[in-house]
């Protein structure tokens, strides 16, 4: 089947799609997109956390026909043309990234915290990123990024 959709705020198509292909496979494969992470294809890790119709879900348990007609943003829509979201800095900054895996997710999953919450408390953060699985660091640092991130606004 042919999927049509606007993804980072272009519309795209996408040709060949078959009926259970995940939304997460055809961003990473058909567009072009592999910011999204394929981590655990269950649902569990957040690493390919997308908005769908500005909600956050994960990419690997949307069936790519349940994209149809719909508006797609990953973590490369939400950089400027030469500049980093200030939530992607943070993330550089606070030293955040060791693998790097579950990092798009969690800068989804904080973007989203942060357009709800602006000043969001350590157990909020820590509710808000529970879907979000980091095997690297522990997981401080995250919390340092998403402070600064905040703090940044
Ligand atoms: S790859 Fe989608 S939640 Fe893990
Ligand atoms: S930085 Fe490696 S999984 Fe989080």
């Amino acid at each position: 089947m042919r999927l049509s959709c606007t993804v980072n705020g272009v519309a795209r198509e996408a040709d060949g799609v078959w009926e259970g292909e995940s939304l997460l496979h055809v961003l990473r494969e058909r567009l072009g997109l592999p910011g999204s992470k394929n981590a655990c294809e269950q649902g569990e890790c957040g690493s390919c956390s997308v908005y769908l119709d500005g909600e956050l879900v994960c990419a690997c348990l949307v069936m790519a026909g349940q994209a149809e007609g719909r508006d797609i943003v990953t973590v490369e829509g939400l950089a400027g043309d030469d500049a980093l979201h200030p939530v992607q800095e943070a993330f550089v900054e606070a030293g955040a990234v060791q693998c790097g895996f579950c990092t798009p997710g969690l800068i989804v999953a904080t973007h989203d915290l942060l357009r709800r919450n602006a000043a969001p408390t350590d157990p909020e953060i820590r509710e808000a990123l529970a879907g979000n699985l980091c095997r690297c660091t522990g997981y401080e640092k995250i919390l340092d990024a998403v402070r600064m991130a905040a703090k940044a606004r």
